[in-house]
This record gives C-alpha cells, sequence and structure tokens, in this order.
C-alpha cells in the first residue's frame, strides 16, 4: 500500500547514522594464548610482530561496550578474512573464514550476537575486485591456461616487444610499476590494480558473480547487517583494457576507472541481496575523488544504498573548502535523494588531527562539524581520543601504502602497554603520540576530554530529529571564515557555526539562541546551556537550537 499524504516514508536505519570503523589489527589484542593455540594448527606463518601484538576479535568483543557508550550505531570490521597479509588482510585467501589470527567463526558469531545485545548493527568488509593470489581460485588458475579457475581472472597474451611490454599503461596502487605481472609458467599477463599479491577478478564471468554472491550469503547466515564493498568502482573494467589518457598515466589507475559496466554489477548485487530475509546495507568504497563522480553508484535507487565520497578527507581545513564540499554533495546527492556519506578519517589516510597539523582544537572543531552533518556518519577508531598518527620508520614500516601512522594500537589505558595483552612483547606498530594522556581509561574520567565531547555530540544527535535526519541548508554568517549551516525536521531545527580562523569571529547569526554543544571546552566563548554570544572562539565551532525560547534567528 502507497504511503497516505500524512504518512512519512520509513527512513533506513543507516540514514543519519553514525558508524564506527574498527581496524582488527589495531584496536586490541585480548587472547594471546587462544592465538598461538590456532597458530600452532595453521599452515601459513606470520610475521612475528603481528603474532606478538596485533589486535584479534576478542579485544573488539571486550571492547563493544566503549562503542556503545559512544553513541555508535553500528560497527564495521575492516578484513579478519585468511590472509598472507601482503596488504593487511585487503588480500583474501579465504572469504567464508576467519584468519586464526584474529580468532574463528565461532568467536564472529559471539561479537555479533554481544554487537546485536547492545544495539549495534555489524557491517564486515567484502573484497571482491580482487583476491590474494593465494587464494585456491587463484592457485588454480595459475595452474595452466586451460584450468577451471583461469577465467575467473584477468589474463592477455604478450606482444613481440623485447622486453617484454606490459598489455596497457596502467599503473598499480601501492609503489611503483605497471598494474600487470607477467606469469610465467603460463605465459601470460595477469591484472591486479593493487599489489601482484592482489590478482583482480574477472567480472564480466558470471560464475565469479555467483561464487561472490555466495559469498554475501555466507555472511548474511552468520547475522551480519551489511557490507563494506572494498573499491566498488573498480569491478567492471572497460572493454578492450584501452590506455589511461596520458595525462593521467602515473595515477594508479584503480582512483581513475569509472567504467558503465560496473554499474549493472552493481545492480545484479543488490537485486540479490534484497532477496535476503533481512536485506543488508551495500555500502560502498568509491574512490574517485569527485562527489559528481561518486553520486551515480547510488544508481536509481537500485545499486549502493551508500557510497563514501572521500572529497571532505582530502579537504584543507578551511571554511572556503567544507562550504565547497557541501555545495557539491547537495548538488549532485541532494537532488537524487541519495544518503550522503561523511568521513574524515580511516585506515587509508591521516588521521584528521595530524592532517590539520597536529592541532587538537581543530580536531574537536572537526568533530563537531562531522556529527552535525546530514547523512551517515563515519568515525574511525582512535579519532574520539583524539589520537594523531604514530611515527613509524625503518623497520617498523609495515605497509607497502605508507598507512601505517594511522593504524597505530588504539591506547586503552595510561599503563605502558595501554591494555594490550602484551606480557613484554611489542604491539605489532608502536603506539600514537600521548598515549599514556590520550587513552580511553584517562579520557573516560574527564569532563573536558575529545571522548566527552563525542559523546555529547553522539547523545545530542540521537536526540535530535533536526541533526540526524533533516535538511542541511548553508547560510550566510558575515564572515567568510565561518561556515555556517542549519538543519531542520519538522519544527526542530538547529544552527551549526565552524570558525576556522585562528581568532575570534563576531558572527551575523544565532544570536541568544541556546547553545546545545560547544567544542571549545573549558576556554570556549560559549558552553553547552548558555545563550550563544554571537561571537565564535578561534577555530571554534559550536551547535545552536533554533528557534530558541527567545529572540529569532538574527535576534
Ligand atoms: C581499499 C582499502 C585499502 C586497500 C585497497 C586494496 O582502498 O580501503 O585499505 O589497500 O582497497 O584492497
Amino acid at each position: 500500500m502507497p504511503p497516505g499524504a500524512d504518512e512519512q516514508p520509513e527512513r533506513p536505519w543507516w540514514e543519519g547514522a553514525v558508524v564506527y570503523q574498527i581496524y582488527p589489527l589495531s584496536f586490541c589484542l585480548a587472547d594471546p594464548d587462544g592465538r598461538r593455540a590456532r597458530l600452532e594448527r595453521a599452515a601459513e606463518p606470520f610475521a612475528d610482530r603481528l603474532v606478538e601484538g596485533a589486535g584479534d576479535l576478542e579485544g573488539i568483543r571486550r571492547h563493544l561496550d566503549h562503542v556503545a557508550s559512544l553513541g555508535a550505531d553500528a560497527i564495521w570490521l575492516s578484513p579478519f578474512y585468511p590472509s598472507p597479509m601482503a596488504d593487511l588482510g585487503y588480500d583474501v585467501s579465504d572469504y567464508c573464514d576467519v584468519s586464526p589470527l584474529f580468532g574463528d567463526l565461532d568467536g564472529f558469531d559471539r561479537l555479533v550476537a554481544e554487537a546485536h545485545g547492545l544495539g549495534l548493527k555489524v557491517l564486515v568488509d567484502w573484497v571482491p575486485n580482487h583476491t590474494s593470489d593465494r587464494h585456491p581460485w587463484f592457485l588454480d588458475a595459475r595452474r595452466s591456461a586451460a584450468s577451471a579457475h583461469r577465467d575467473f581472472y584477468i589474463w592477455r597474451d604478450r606482444d613481440d616487444s623485447e622486453p617484454a611490454r606490459p598489455p596497457n599503461n596502467w599503473r598499480r596502487a601501492f609503489g611503483e610499476g605497471p598494474a600487470w605481472t607477467f606469469d610465467d609458467a603460463t605465459g601470460q599477463w595477469y591484472l591486479h590494480l593493487f599489489l601482484p599479491g592482489q590478482p583482480d577478478l574477472n567480472w564480466a564471468n558470471a560464475a565469479v558473480a555467483e561464487a561472490m554472491e555466495e559469498v554475501l550469503d555466507f555472511w548474511l547466515d552468520h547475522e551480519v547487517d551489511g557490507f563494506r564493498i572494498d573499491v566498488a568502482h573498480a569491478l567492471g573494467k572497460p572493454d578492450g583494457l584501452p590506455d589511461a589518457p596520458a595525462g593521467s598515466a602515473t595515477i594508479p589507475y584503480s582512483s581513475q576507472i569509472d567504467d558503465r559496466s560496473t554499474h549493472e554489477i552493481l545492480r545484479r548485487l543488490r537485486r540479490h541481496t534484497d532477496r535476503a530475509a533481512r536485506p543488508p546495507l551495500l555500502l560502498g568504497e568509491v574512490f574517485l575523488l569527485e562527489t559528481a563522480k561518486v553520486a551515480p553508484y547510488y544508481g536509481e535507487g537500485d545499486e549502493l544504498q551508500l557510497a563514501f565520497n572521500f572529497t571532505p578527507m582530502y579537504s584543507r581545513f578551511s571554511a572556503s573548502s567544507f562550504r565547497r564540499r557541501l555545495t557539491e554533495i547537495g548538488e549532485h546527492l541532494g537532488s537524487r535523494g541519495a544518503v550522503p556519506t561523511w568521513v574524515l578519517s580511516s585506515h587509508d589516510a591521516s588521521r584528521h588531527r595530524s592532517r590539520y597539523g597536529g592541532s587538537m582544537r581543530r580536531a574537536r572543531a572537526a568533530a563537531v562539524l562531522s556529527l552535525a552533518m546530514r547523512g551517515t556518519v563515519f568515525l574511525y577508531a582512535g579519532e574520539e581520543l583524539g589520537l594523531e598518527d604514530a611515527v613509524v620508520e625503518g623497520e617498523a614500516v609495515l605497509d607497502p601504502g605508507g598507512r601505517d601512522g594511522c593504524r597505530a594500537p588504539i591506547p586503552w589505558s595510561p599503563a605502558p602497554e595501554h591494555g594490550w595483552s602484551l606480557r613484554g612483547a611489542a604491539p605489532f606498530l608502536p603506539f600514537p603520540p600521548e598515549a599514556d594522556r590520550l587513552d580511553v581509561e584517562t579520557e573516560s574520567s574527564d569532563p573536558a576530554s575529545m571522548l566527552a565531547l563525542y559523546r555529547e555530540l553522539t547523545a545530542l544527535r540521537r536526540r535530535s530529529p533536526a541533526l540526524r535526519l533533516g535538511d542541511l541548508v548553508l547560510e550566510e554568517a558575515g564572515d567568510d571564515e565561518v561556515l555556517a549551516f542549519s538543519r531542520s525536521e519538522g519544527a526542530e531545527r538547529c544552527l551549526v557555526l565552524v570558525n576556522f580562523a585562528g581568532s575570534p569571529r563576531q558572527v551575523s547569526l544565532g544570536h541568544g539562541l541556546e547553545v546545545a554543544a560547544c567544542s571549545g571546552g573549558d576556554s570556549g566563548r560559549s558552553s553547552p546551556g548558555g545563550l550563544f554570544p554571537g561571537e565564535l572562539g578561534p577555530e571554534e565551532a559550536v551547535i545552536c537550537s533554533w528557534p530558541p525560547p527567545g529572540p529569532g534567528l538574527r535576534g
């Protein structure tokens, strides 16, 4: 039955939600003995530092209360599948199991059940563009050009040139080099948009789609609520694999590929998951750094329900760049009724506090900005503590993509081991700076901490339909360095003001409105519950309720 005129269509759970990203290697190690026992039975060895000091699923389970108390609606787990760890888990050698490094399937089921008990949805990472070169499909494909899984991957003959020239000019991500490796045994090149150990699957082969749909079904049977689809935009390859344009030939092709055939693949996947008893969320990583290019991945409501829009993550800390981002979001996503995503930090980029010059004040303002945003907000574990990247140099470097700094372990307590079961062994990466102050235990008991601010902001977002679900309209604050926008839903309205300048600013909006949240802490111009004085402190952000009990917007 169509909804009546006064009935609101039901909003999906993810609209306005806060999703907390956990990178399992760096969250917490809780069961080193279990790991040791599992690894004794495992066929493949892991680097000692991963064995001794990487996080595990049990560490995540034990800290779900932290995530719940942060006010998140869901967790997204980066890969925990069997993997040789060439790309730290994004090179999967078995899609339907848990790596012995992290735990086992029973432990995963316990984790999901407990998360659900706390009201947290669970999203898992699904890596459909490529497998590990140790996945049984690739091992079989490599056995001979006639093997059953040969067409699961993308192979090309070599030409007569000497030395041999790759089939096209595509560059791979992570390090220098072509996106092709020559396989001596079978005499053909195979495609890998990432490392040679991550061969691309051939989604033009229906057998690949069928096999990968079985993977989705497997995890749906394990009660997950959605999938974060790794490099979703790269699944379809252009016909004939033509060269990248000369001007962009040095840029990894994985961040340029944007072929029409991907949309048909996504529609197929969506039809498949929509038939599930509890249709999951399909959230795609669309690593194309233009909102206009991200928007088509929502299709006509029949492709991804959410697509990452990374432009804010690569923006300077300035009012003009964020104003531009919000304008683009309105233009390209708002116009098609798509729910935007908002993300400032992840396991793939320097943490935003580090990008903003290490400034805690800026990171606090960014927290207000993020949690006042329209759409689905993604927090990356550790940003609620105000962490910066760790310094990872020399022997300590692990990631071929140079992303170790943002993947440093989370400090749970101020003591030197920071709540990791390390028994004297070093964690797999060094802790981030100030780990003895910016830890969960210390910040939990400090009402002025970053953690306290995040908790206040998520609680406010939960209470306020305007912040969670409302429209977003850019406002004019009378100062170019102040970003202003309003959010409204029904009768409720909020005004959000962010001063990007390093000096106090008078604004022409919001005088006398009630302040609902403020980034400034003790030294701020405003405090929650008080009236907004019409002035923002340096790099300070506030959320006001609007209209206030007293004067109006321009009062
Ligand atoms: C995505 C992941 C990244 C990974 C890459 C290859 O961009 O977020 O961590 O290295 O895909 O799978």
